[in-house]
Order: C-alpha cells, then sequence, then structure tokens
C-alpha cells in the first residue's frame, strides 16, 4: 500500500494522510474509526476518535475530591483549614495519576521540610529510594506473573520502560528514575495545593467573583460532575486562576545554570554561574499592569492572556517559560477546575475570622497559618 501511495508525488494539495498512511487510511475507511489489527503476534488496537484520542484523567481526580468532600460534610457552619484539606487531595490526585497508588511516596514530603542533619538527610534520601524501587518491583512483578502485559502507561509504567530499555542510549539509570519520580512528586503535589488553597481565599474574601464562578460551573455542569468539554468552556474560572497565579503564582523563581558563556540583552554572563529567574516581579509590576496591580482584578483575563499582558510574555508566566516550561500545566488547570468547580457546587465559603495572612515561600507559596474558612451549604440534603 505504501509503496504504491508513494509511487508518484502527489498533487499540489493537503490532503496528505492517504498518502503518508495508506494503510491506516483504507482500514479507518473500511472498518471504522478504531479498530483492531495485528503487528506480528500482538494485537493492535488502532484508535482515532477524538473522544478517545482524549486521555481522559478527569474521573481519578473527581473521585479523590468526592472524597475529600465527603469529609467536608462534617465541617458545614464550622471552621475548617483548607491548606491540609488541598494537600491530602493533590497527594492523593498525582499518587493515583502517575504512579496508579495512594499515597506511597507523597506521603515522604511531609519529612522534607523537617530539620535534618546530613545523616537523617541520607536516611530519607535511602528511604524514598526504597519506596521507588518497591513500586518498580510490583509493575516488574505483575509482568513476571502474568498479571499484566506492559508496565503500564502512567508516568511510572513509561520511566519503568524506558529503565528497561535496551538499548544504552535510551535507557535510564535508577538514579535518575527515582529523581524523576521525586521531580515529578514535588511538582505535581506542592504547586497545585497552593494554587488551590489561594483560589479559595481569594473567592472567600471577594465574594462577587465567587457568586460569578458559582454561575458559570451550574450553567455548564448543573449540580453532575464536571467533565472535560465543559471544562474547557469554563472562561470566567480561568481568568479566576490566572489573576491568582499572577498574584500568589506557587513557583516563585526558575532556576538556570549558565554552562558556557552567553549573552542576555546587556548582560554577559560567563559560565559556570547560577541564573535565578525572577518570574515573580514582572508579575507585580506596575509599569505592565497598572496602579492597581495589587488588586484581585480577573477581568484583566477577560479577553485572554495575550491582550492582558499587552503581547509581553514575560510579564505573566507561572509555569515557566521556554523548552522547560511545565510539563503539568494542563494537569494542573485540569485538576484545579475540576476540584473547584465541585466545592462551588456545593458550598459558599468565607473567609473566617481566625485567617492570619502571611504568605510565605517554603519552594512554593504557602499561607503560613494555613487557610480556615466557614463552609454554608447550598443543598439542605449536603
Ligand atoms: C499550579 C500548578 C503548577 C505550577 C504553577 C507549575 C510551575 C512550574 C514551573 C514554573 C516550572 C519550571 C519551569 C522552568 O524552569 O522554566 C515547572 C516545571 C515542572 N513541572 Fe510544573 N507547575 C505546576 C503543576 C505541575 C504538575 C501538576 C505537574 C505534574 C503532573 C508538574 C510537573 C512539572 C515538571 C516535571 C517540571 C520540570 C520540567 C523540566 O524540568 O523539564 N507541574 N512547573
Amino acid at each position: 500500500m505504501r509503496q504504491e501511495a508513494l509511487s508518484k508525488p502527489m498533487a499540489l494539495g493537503h490532503d496528505i494522510f492517504p498518502r503518508v498512511q495508506p494503510h491506516i487510511y483504507t482500514w479507518i475507511n473500511k472498518y471504522g474509526k478504531n479498530y483492531l489489527s495485528w503487528d506480528g503476534v500482538r494485537a493492535e488496537l488502532v484508535i482515532s476518535e477524538p473522544e478517545l484520542i482524549k486521555e481522559n484523567m478527569t474521573p481519578a481526580v473527581i473521585s479523590s475530591v468526592e472524597t475529600m468532600l465527603e469529609k467536608w460534610k462534617g465541617y458545614v457552619g464550622k471552621e475548617i483549614e483548607l491548606f491540609e484539606e488541598f494537600r491530602l487531595l493533590t497527594s492523593e490526585v498525582i499518587s493515583r495519576t502517575a504512579f496508579g497508588n495512594k499515597l506511597t511516596l507523597v506521603s515522604f514530603y511531609s519529612k522534607l521540610w523537617e530539620p535534618a542533619d546530613v545523616l537523617l538527610s541520607e536516611e530519607l534520601a535511602n528511604e524514598i529510594q526504597g519506596c521507588v524501587m518497591k513500586m518498580i518491583k510490583k509493575r516488574e512483578d505483575r509482568v513476571v506473573n502474568g498479571g499484566a502485559d506492559s508496565f503500564g502507561n502512567d508516568f511510572l509504567g513509561l520511566h519503568v520502560n524506558a529503565y528497561h530499555d535496551l538499548d544504552d542510549k535510551n535507557m535510564l539509570s535508577l538514579g535518575d528514575l527515582v529523581d524523576e519520580c521525586k521531580t515529578f512528586c514535588l511538582a505535581g503535589q506542592d504547586t497545585v495545593n497552593s494554587l488551590l488553597a489561594w483560589t479559595i481565599f481569594l473567592l472567600a474574601i471577594h465574594g462577587d467573583w465567587q457568586e460569578k464562578a458559582r454561575r458559570e460551573v451550574i450553567d455548564i455542569f448543573g449540580n453532575q460532575n464536571p467533565h472535560s468539554e465543559g471544562i474547557v468552556k469554563l472562561k470566567i474560572m480561568t481568568m479566576i486562576i490566572n489573576e491568582t497565579l499572577r498574584l500568589y503564582g506557587p513557583a516563585n523563581g526558575l532556576i538556570r545554570k549558565v554552562g558556557r558563556e552567553v549573552q542576555i540583552g546587556k548582560l554577559v554572563l560567563p559560565a559556570n554561574i547560577d541564573l535565578y529567574v525572577a518570574n515573580v516581579v514582572p508579575q507585580h509590576d506596575p509599569q505592565l499592569w497598572g496602579d492597581d496591580v495589587h488588586l484581585f482584578k480577573p477581568e484583566r483575563f477577560a479577553e485572554g492572556i495575550a491582550k492582558a499582558t499587552k503581547y509581553n510574555a514575560a510579564a505573566f508566566c507561572p509555569f515557566g517559560i521556554g523548552p522547560r516550561s511545565c510539563v503539568g500545566m494542563s494537569f494542573a488547570t485540569m485538576e484545579t477546575k475540576i476540584a473547584l468547580s465541585m466545592i462551588l457546587q456545593r458550598y459558599t465559603i468565607s473567609l473566617s475570622p481566625a485567617y492570619v495572612h502571611s504568605p510565605i515561600s517554603v519552594i512554593t507559596i504557602q499561607p503560613e497559618h494555613g487557610i480556615q474558612v466557614i463552609l454554608k451549604s447550598l443543598h439542605s440534603n449536603v
């Protein structure tokens, strides 16, 4: 088929699919958008329906949010501290979606902030390595015992696959695998924890925006759980999240190593120095955002980020910029939107008088004393 398709040049048009993948083109037309074919002795399911192509993490996130909200039922009308609630939620979400288990690796993170001497640090590093090795072994055993025919296609599975790659060039060392797991866990949990907490805080003190966000959520989902088609329509919520990221962006600096002499703008940087890109500074700069820079005004983002920043990409880059920018950006926003939607469907939130405003930087920007709020139920049966 391929030979025939490539036997002569095509007319100057753009319908290249029948030419570059003639077999898939032919079989989709014959058998439908999803079909099973054989690659030697291995069955291969070909999917081309957009609904199936979208990797759907929403059920895992929804189920974790449901668990959290179940607990909240006992706090209606009382004070509840949400930074810790969101820590548990985001830990569970990253554990389930990236590692396919419940809270094994993330449980070490609370220990990272405890003061420790070299010996204790080494002990912790060994514990983390042991935990990752256990998770790898579990995946390997499942394949060996015939319980699964691959290591899985989540974050851990793909890395275990690379760890077993026979080609030296592609093979991931155990040390790299452990480091990747640590990075992913920290990058994926702490950040969303912080974003969720600050967004709820801002909505608690800006009741008008809380109401606007709730109306949008109810318009789109009613009282049903969020779904991916609706999540992309959440415009008000996107504006609120962007404004929260501008004011309380979790990641408050990007670090680079300068490998060889380079010039950036008027600066010539010698090799072997570290560069700290203070990406938060432009986000609080009145010259870029106006005199109301320190006010919570999601309407800045009504016409998108490009308009809000007057086409200056460096004015707002909470997920970093360039080739090393955040790989989890869409996952993080999806997780945040699901959690916020489900909370807003059920509760109005006001700040508790016990709240003390003290943002601090502990890798991410965190509320030092937590976020205490009072929940009021919107439904009599909740
Ligand atoms: C609100 C949530 C988040 C924010 C604000 C955020 C922000 C960032 C920033 C600023 C960077 C550094 C980019 C750079 O150095 O230029 C980064 C890197 C990274 N993020 Fe996120 N992130 C978030 C959520 C997530 C999630 C949920 C995941 C995983 C599921 C994730 C995975 C990563 C990884 C693996 C890197 C390292 C990329 C690399 O070095 O190539 N992040 N993130």
